[in-house]
């Protein structure tokens, strides 16, 4: 876009807003107009217009403005927009940022992206379909991002006859159903984008219609962006260029700073003062939200990356538990229990879902119950991180009250969440000092503790090899305790069933006993399935620092079937078992155990013993 956003625009009072709409409700079209008439459009940017309306163009030699948005090729011929596009144009009253964002339904994502930096939300819809689920949808979105203004631009009306009694319903429509979403202001505007009624000038068409125009709209709508907020500083990085100096450089997410302020370490709990505010053109006097710059402080604090500096006057929530709305974007679907990265702002930690507490109806903002979430779902949930985390309520402040989630696999990002309050369940529980430690117990019994994490198929030999070990084992004077997969069902997991939450779960728990006993000093042995590949990573990370062992009981799917010990597999090809394992349920095998035991080369026995040499290779056992 030929824009200057540093030249006499930036200067007027800004107002981000997004658009939402589908494919053909003329939302290109619109946003073309507002730039064209706006006067945005340069003449050589006219020229290529011209060209591009006779190639692609659908409006029969008339300009087509919604090829103004400067999108992909490929993107034009298909004549959808596929990702978010911020565009730039000002009057003489405001300066605007819009984040165009695709209609079609599996682009929630993009939305959100959108939407968590935008003042207001422009809904198109067609005049001859009125407010229709993707209305419904992108309005309960708008809503849950903290967007407080909305304006239904009722779009189309020339192919309606300009008719006042379509705008009355659908305007009515729609105030009867964002009356529950909170928001501000939410005012109908009749408009043709494609002839320009009402659009920056009134219509002569609809002399009816007694409103703004559009443009007059956005030119003149109170968001309140401008509140006093408490100052809050995440810092992206410690730059240290020499001995001398030390600062914190970022960007302030809120509030505003001088030399002298007294600032808060969430990550230490220290506070200390601002000493100098410098920038690319040297030390200034004042810094506030938006402005990026090295922050210096009169105290030796200790101070991270990812760290968050605030007002001590005004500290934001600090815990390891709480409630967010998640919106998921992966096609995997989110498994409570699960482990993924949160990152939020610079900060990373790990995380897991630890209730969904329900699922929201997109098309009515019902609350339903779900146990997990699939793409472009909406859930609340309670989450739980492996590091006390700084953060505001979303609704507060957006850069500290919102994060996104990462799959740790492929690195995708898998949801984005809007903190809604604090859970401070493990703040009044504290770690209780215990005088005997873990090692204490197992020098008691002269060995080392350890965890051999057996995984592989039902029916695979996991049992039987593990029986074979923990004999071998007691005989050689160990101390050891065998978990099996079938029995802890019967017992601490008789509430779980075979759903991957479910098993998910199962293997928590499973992990956190384990752990348990090896802080009794014991060598443990556990035969679960664990087919998940995220869930034996996190019982690794629940059992640090025990030894931890992956042993991989490898036997083909078709040779567990056939030896069948329990009649499973044939009940489950029948029909009677659902999610069995192998069958309609996966199986991802480990990549790097640190045993593969192959049962189709050697007998229990055998392996038992490969086991029993891994351990004292390792110096676990003598
Ligand atoms: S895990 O997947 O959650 O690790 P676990 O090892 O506890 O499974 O339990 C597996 C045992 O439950 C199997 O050996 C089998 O006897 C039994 N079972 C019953 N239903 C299923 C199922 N749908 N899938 C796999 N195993 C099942």
């Amino acid at each position: 876009m030929p824009h200057d956003p540093e030249g006499a625009g930036a200067r007027r009072p800004l107002l981000r807003f997004l658009t939402c709409g589908s494919v053909d409700d003329g939302k290109s079209t619109l946003i073309g107009r507002l730039l064209y008439d706006s006067a945005a459009v340069h003449a050589d940017q006219l020229d290529a217009l011209k060209r591009d309306s006779q190639r692609f163009g659908t409006t029969g030699g008339d300009l087509d403005l919604s090829l103004l948005l400067d999108g992909l090729e490929d993107e034009r011929q298909q004549r959808i927009t596929i990702d978010v596009a911020y565009r730039f144009f000002s009057t003489s009253r405001r300066s605007f940022i819009v984040a165009d964002t695709p209609g079609h339904e599996q682009y929630t994502r993009n939305m959100a992206t959108g939407a968590s930096t935008a003042d207001l939300a422009l809904l198109l819809v067609d005049a001859r379909k009125g407010v229709l689920a993707q209305t419904r949808r992108h309005s309960l979105i708008c809503s849950l991002l903290g967007i407080r203004h909305v304006v239904l631009a009722i779009n189309k009306f020339d192919l309606v006859d300009y008719d006042a009694a379509v705008f009355a319903r659908i305007a009515e429509d729609y105030a009867r159903f964002a009356q529950a979403l909170g928001f501000a202001s939410l005012p109908a505007i009749p408009i043709s984008a494609r002839r320009g009624d009402n659009v920056t000038a009134p219509s002569p068409q609809m002399a009816w219609y007694d409103g703004p125009t559009l443009l007059a709209h956005l030119e003149t709508v109170e968001t309140g962006g401008a509140q006093v907020r408490p100052f809050r500083f995440p810092v992206q990085w410690v730059s240290r260029p020499n001995g001398d100096f030390r600062g914190f450089a970022g960007t302030v997410a809120a509030g505003a700073i001088a030399p002298g302020d007294a600032v808060l370490a969430m990550g230490s709990g220290r506070t200390t003062r601002i000493k100098e505010i410098v920038t690319f053109d040297g030390p200034c006097e004042r810094a506030e939200a938006g402005d990026a710059v090295t922050l210096t402080v009169t105290d030796e604090i200790d101070v991270t990356r990812g760290d968050l500096l605030v007002d001590p006057a005004s500290r934001p929530e600090h815990a390891d538990q709480f409630a967010a709305h998640i919106i998921w974007f992966q096609q995997e679907r989110l498994v409570p229990g699960r482990v993924y990265w949160l990152k939020l702002g610079p900060r990373s930690v790990l995380c897991s879902v630890t209730a969904l507490k329900h699922r929201i109806d997109i098309d009515n903002g019902a609350h339903v119950a779900a146990r997990t979430l699939d793409l472009n779902e909406i859930g609340f949930c309670n989450l739980s991180t492996n590091a006390p985390l700084a953060f505001d309520p979303y609704a507060a402040n957006h850069d500290t009250g919102a994060f996104i989630l990462i799959d740790r696999y492929t690195n995708e990002t898998a949801g984005a969440g809007m903190i809604a309050f604090a859970l401070h369940r493990a703040a009044n529980i504290e770690w209780q000092a215990l005088s005997v430690a873990a090692r204490d117990r197992a020098t008691q019994k002269s060995q080392e503790a350890a965890i051999l994490w057996f995984t592989g198929l039902s029916g695979a030999g996991k049992s039987t090899i593990a029986n074979r070990l923990e004999r071998k084992l007691l005989e050689l004077g160990c101390h050891t305790m065998l978990l099996d997969g079938d029995n802890v069902r019967h017992g601490l997991n008789r509430d779980l069933g075979f759903t991957d939450t479910d098993r998910v779960e199962n293997i928590r728990r499973a992990g956190e006993v384990a752990k348990l006993m090896g802080e009794a000093g014991l060598i443990v042995i556990t035969a679960f399935i664990s087919p998940f590949r995220a869930d034996r990573q996190m019982v690794r990370e629940i059992a640090a620092p025990h030894a931890f062992l992956e042993v991989f009981v490898d036997t083909p799917l078709a040779e567990c079937q056939r030896r069948d010990p329990k009649g499973l597999y044939a009940r489950a090809a029948a029909g009677a078992i659902p999610n069995f394992t192998g069958l309609d349920s996966p199986y991802e095998a480990p990549e790097t155990p640190e045993l593969r035991l192959d049962t189709m080369g050697a007998d229990a026995d055998t392996l038992a013993d490969r086991i029993i040499a891994e351990l004292r290779r390792r110096e676990l056992i003598r």
